[in-house]
């Protein structure tokens, strides 16, 4: 009876050494490959990078982490503090262009064009606004000035930088987001604007391909930035912009202000807790600039590489359910 306890015993010993040998093997493979993708192999120093959105926050973080590889940033801004502190950051030049406005748009693209003698090896598109509310009431106004800042800006800079990109046989850097591949609610202007941005990269991608130009997309989830600090004032502000569109409107029982409240309250605590160290992001798009096989897409952040990923994966109505749950407080029932 004993042997037989004590051989029993011995054999799930066994079970469980191996099972954690497998498991710290398998930790060790993980590592060992991260470690591997992150080596750097193409210098930089030296090459033309366009870096839009270097007033702040991520794009402020890539041009930081360029300029120290010497490459030759040319750091896009929207105003003109933000263009001195790019200068002072290590940038080669440092414009200044509203990217609502094609016509700034194609005048960037003729300098950048000019400045670089068309050899440029870089452009990542950084530069994002948000406008965040729920359906009832979104001014259509913002669908259109985040689609302009959003989507249009991206798809005519590159379109007028191509040549010089296709010369140097360069890179484009797309940064998206997870609303990029799942859309939640609250925020469908944005939504909208990265899976269109989505759509063009993937087409995009296999379009460049035949000149070697690699075209990678960056999905972060929510980093520390002044866009995730500003995200429930701003959809507190989108609200009020409506009380003053439609003081009477329906929409004003069904997403009363008290709600509103107790909406935004809530939801900032829960941000402050999941934001995360935007430089995760930042190193993503540098390795996109200097690996020798960049990825198409780079999952930034430890909630895009698990729950949006998974979100993306499961079920359409599995996902759905579970974004339901993500509106806290639940905004009251319509009444019958
Ligand atoms: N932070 C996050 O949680 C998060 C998550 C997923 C994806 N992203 C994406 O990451 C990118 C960078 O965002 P971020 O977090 O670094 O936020 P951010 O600090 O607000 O950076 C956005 C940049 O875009 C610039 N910009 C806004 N409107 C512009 C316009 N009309 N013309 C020219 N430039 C304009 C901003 O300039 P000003 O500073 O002068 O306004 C700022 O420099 C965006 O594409 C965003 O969608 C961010």
């Amino acid at each position: 009876m004993l042997a037989e306890q004590a051989g029993a015993l011995t054999g799930l010993a066994t079970t469980v050494g191996y099972t954690v040998l497998f498991g710290v093997l398998l930790w060790v493979l993980v590592r060992v490959s991260a470690w591997l993708r992150r080596i750097p192999c193409l210098d930089l120093q030296g090459r033309w990078v366009v870096v839009t959105g270097c007033d702040s926050g991520i794009g402020q973080g890539v041009l930081a982490a360029l300029s120290q590889r010497g490459a030759k940033v040319i750091a896009c801004c929207l105003t003109n503090e933000g263009a001195r502190a790019a200068m002072d950051a290590g940038a080669a030049w440092a414009p200044c262009a509203d990217l609502k406005h094609d016509a700034q748009i194609l005048e960037l693209a003729r300098e950048i064009n000019s400045r670089s003698g068309s050899a440029l090896w870089g452009l990542v598109h950084t530069a994002g606004t948000v406008l965040p509310g729920f359906v009832d009431y979104q001014p259509a106004s913002h669908y259109r000035e985040v689609m302009s800042v959003n989507f249009h800006a991206p798809v005519i800079l590159t379109q007028q930088l191509l040549p010089a990109l296709r010369l140097s046989r360069g890179r484009v850097v797309l940064v998206s987001s997870v609303d990029g591949i799942v859309s939640l609610p609250g925020n469908a202007p944005y939504d909208a604007s990265k899976f269109a941005l989505e759509a063009y990269a993937d087409a995009l991608r296999v379009e460049l391909s035949f000149c070697d130009v690699s075209v990678s997309v960056i999905n972060p989830s929510t980093m520390r930035t002044p866009m995730a600090r500003e995200f429930f004032p701003a959809h507190r502000r989108t609200w009020q912009e409506m009380a003053r569109q439609s003081p009477e409107g329906p929409w004003r029982q069904l997403w009363p202000e008290e709600w509103l409240e107790r909406y935004v309250e809530l939801n900032t605590a829960q941000l402050d807790r999941i934001a995360e160290d935007p430089r995760g992001a930042v190193d993503d798009i540098v390795h996109a600039l200097e690996a020798v096989r960049p990825r198409l897409r780079y999952l930034s952040g430890r909630l895009a590489k698990t729950l949006f990923y998974l979100l993306w994966l499961m079920p359409e109505h599995w996902s759905f359910r579970f974004k339901r749950l993500t509106v806290q407080p639940p905004p009251p029932r319509t009444p019958k």
